[in-house]
């Protein structure tokens, strides 16, 4: 795996380098990350509505539409990874009571908070997969280093 991610973090570093608008470029990295890592089925970014900074709004995303384009702190995976403000990994949806379901098909999810160069919350990356139990350490990191890159890169 950590063939992949090193050659998917190369990628991600020459979208986020490449011209064009923010959001166009987050969309394609959650289209390379979905199309490319066979456990992620669901790839999304929410940010931090700058109007109510206890509230994730749902930004680019690739997968199933969902119902939660809004979430309130502390409210789901997403919610509890915003408060905590640390990357926060769910390997069985079925076993975590503070969970928003999107799909019947999710198993477990990821969460990885994005950070500006402040070190303020902006927003979170959210990973759905269909598989029980599917996330490493390697996964954490890889996912910890895009995160960073983001940051980099955007904010
Ligand atoms: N399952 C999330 C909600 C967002 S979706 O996964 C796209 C949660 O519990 O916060």
């Amino acid at each position: 795996m950590r063939e992949l991610f090193d050659r998917l973090k190369k990628r991600v570093v020459e979208i986020l380098k490449g011209e064009g608008e923010k959001e166009i470029k987050l969309k394609e990295i959650c289209k390379l990350l979905k199309g490319e890592v066979p456990h992620y089925d669901w790839v999304g970014f929410y940010f931090v509505n700058p109007d109510d900074k206890r509230e994730l709004i749902l930004g680019p995303f690739e997968g199933e539409d969902t119902e939660h384009v809004r979430i309130p702190f502390g409210k789901g995976i997403c919610g509890q990874a915003a408060e905590r403000k640390r990357l926060f990994v769910v390997q069985d949806v079925s076993k975590e009571s503070n969970y928003l379901s999107c799909s019947p098909l999710v198993k477990a999810e990821i969460v990885v908070p994005l950070f500006d160069r402040k070190g303020e919350i902006v927003g979170e990356l959210d990973i759905d997969s269909h598989e029980l139990s599917p996330f490493t350490e390697e996964d954490r990191e890889f996912l910890k280093e895009i995160a960073l890159e983001i940051k980099n890169y955007l904010f």
